[in-house]
């Protein structure tokens, strides 16, 4: 099968583990060069190496940190095709628990740095001297569609990331920009994420299981294949959409 992918440049951040690492991977088979970031810089230098990907660290929530790491991306590939925003926390504290610092960490990460990530991928895919379109992808979550009330900040940051997504979608198209931007709205996958609230809930994988009526949880490769999708030009007429990969979860008729 051709590479889907090759020819283009992705930055992928969050891409030292889970979900971030599986783009990573999957980008390199399907014939990208890539840049990944994280602020876990042994693991996304393990990571970036075993794809054949260049690694930089990054936090998201660093405004010159985005500009550095386009400006590497420039200088190593000399475009940026795609950008994937998927690096994500969550805090697992509900409204009544929440302080205002951990509120604004949390939304740093989650979505003034998928913001920023936009701003500057717009910057420079409008540069791009013809070659293929651009592609912005965010990666939400289901909990943009129906609540975590255990993690009240999580859901306000993914419900806003979804319409971020939206409004950039709009915003390239009107101004004639060949930039794509969509949400992957992941359900429960088996990464970190998972691992951590797996501690506060033992059966977390069984129960997250449960939820979907193919009753398995995601892998972090079935998120990465929607994501060579989105950025390949089988997705051309694809932009502001929310591209559900939760095995069926939402769509389930409560009760049943
Ligand atoms: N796992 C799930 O069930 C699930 C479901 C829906 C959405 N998501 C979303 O998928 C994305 C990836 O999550 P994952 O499940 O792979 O989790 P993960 O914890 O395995 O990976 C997240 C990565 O982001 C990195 N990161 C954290 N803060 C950062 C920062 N400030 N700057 C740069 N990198 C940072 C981490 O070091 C880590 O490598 C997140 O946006 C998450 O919200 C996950």
């Amino acid at each position: 099968m051709p590479e889907r992918l090759s020819g283009r440049v992705a930055i992928v951040t969050g891409g030292a583990s889970g979900i971030g690492a599986a783009i990573v991977k999957r980008y390199a088979e399907e014939g990208a060069q890539i840049l990944s970031t994280d602020v876990d810089v042994d693991q996304g230098n393990a990571v970036a190496e075993a794809a054949g990907a260049a690694f930089i660290e990054q936090d998201v929530a660093n405004e010159q940190g985005w500009k550095e790491v386009f400006e590497t991306a420039r200088a190593d590939f000399g475009r940026v095709d795609i950008l994937v925003n998927n690096a994500g926390i969550v805090i697992g504290k509900s409204i009544e628990d929440i302080d205002l610092e951990s509120w604004y960490h949390l939304l740093g990460i989650n979505l003034t740095g998928v913001m920023m990530g936009c701003q500057n991928a717009i910057a420079a895919m409008k540069q791009n001297p013809g070659g293929p379109a651009g592609s912005i992808v965010n990666i939400s979550s289901t909990s943009a569609f129906a609540a975590l009330p255990g993690d009240v900040t999580y859901t306000a940051s993914k419900s806003a990331v979804r319409m971020l997504t939206k409004s950039v979608a709009v915003h390239c198209a009107q101004a004639g920009y060949d930039i794509r931007c969509n949400n992957i709205i992941p359900g429960a996958t088996h990464t970190g994420i998972i691992d951590k609230a797996a501690q506060v809930v033992p059966d977390m994988v069984d129960l997250a299981a449960s939820m979907s009526p193919m009753n398995r949880i995601g892998q972090p490769s079935d998120i990465a294949g929607a994501a060579v999708y989105l950025a390949s030009d089988d997705a051309r007429f694809v932009s502001g959409s929310d591209m559900l990969v939760d095995g069926g979860m939402l769509a389930v008729h409560p009760g049943y």
